[in-house]
């Protein structure tokens, strides 16, 4: 019939709701209020402001968010991106399509590019992610393919100037790869939601004492 032409949207994902946003919004600058007004943090300004030591960095308008607060699982690209159209027939994006459940957002990060948060996906929640999704980094991450499953798991909370939300997800992978290497990173700081890590090249962790637990939605984004 005329219906079964399949449109396969611009990305599948588990949209925040709008009552958790706002929250999570919050906590999120917050957190980085925190951050460019802490030592530690301006010992390593160049990171942020190039060349400049004395230059303030204001964290709050160096990011800008876009669209919607959501955790991508898989970007179709209308069809057009490697496996999309596989991903939008399997059996469980159907049976969980407009299902609600919780993320739980263990981390917040920031880097000279992005900020974002890592998201710890349950294992019904899995079923939902792609089995590339780690893979398709490869070449800007080398060791992305050794991670498990889920890691490159966030939800972007801002981009820098000129920079697109794809690098969020490759900057938490960065980051976990060099914690899988060894790499224990400085532990500057003990914030009130938790501990703060740095790991170079203006990559920061912090690892919340208390997830931020948030409905979503999963669901997919045509615009
Ligand atoms: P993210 O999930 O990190 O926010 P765009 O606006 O560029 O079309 O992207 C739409 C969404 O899909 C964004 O949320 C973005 O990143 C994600 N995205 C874009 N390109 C890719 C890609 N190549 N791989 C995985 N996710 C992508």
């Amino acid at each position: 019939g005329q219906f079964e032409e399949m449109f396969i949207p611009s990305f599948f994902a588990w949209f925040l709701l709008p009552s958790a946003k706002d929250m999570v919004v919050c906590k999120s600058m917050d957190f980085l209020r925190t951050l460019d007004t802490m030592e530690a943090f301006k010992k390593h300004i160049t990171d942020f402001s190039g060349k400049d030591e004395e230059k303030e960095v204001d964290l709050e308008q160096y990011f800008e968010a876009k669209g919607p607060l959501h955790c991508t699982t898989k970007f179709c690209d209308f069809g057009k991106a490697e496996g999309a159209k596989e991903y939008a027939m399997k059996p469980a994006v159907k049976d969980f399509y407009g299902s609600t459940s919780e993320l739980s957002l263990t981390a917040l990060f920031v880097t000279p590019r992005t900020v974002g948060a890592r998201v710890s996906l349950t294992d019904e929640q899995l079923l939902l992610w792609p089995d590339d999704a780690e893979k398709e980094a490869e070449s800007v991450v080398p060791a992305a393919s050794s991670l498990p499953p889920g890691s490159r798991a966030h939800v972007t909370l801002g981009c820098a100037e000129g920079v697109e939300p794809v690098q969020t997800g490759l900057d938490l992978l960065e980051i976990l790869a060099l914690q899988k290497e060894g790499q224990q990173g400085e532990t500057v700081d003990e914030m009130e939601l938790g501990s703060l890590t740095y790991y170079g090249e203006g990559r920061w962790l912090l690892s919340l004492r208390e997830p931020i637990c948030t409905p979503v939605c999963f669901s997919s984004y045509y615009q």
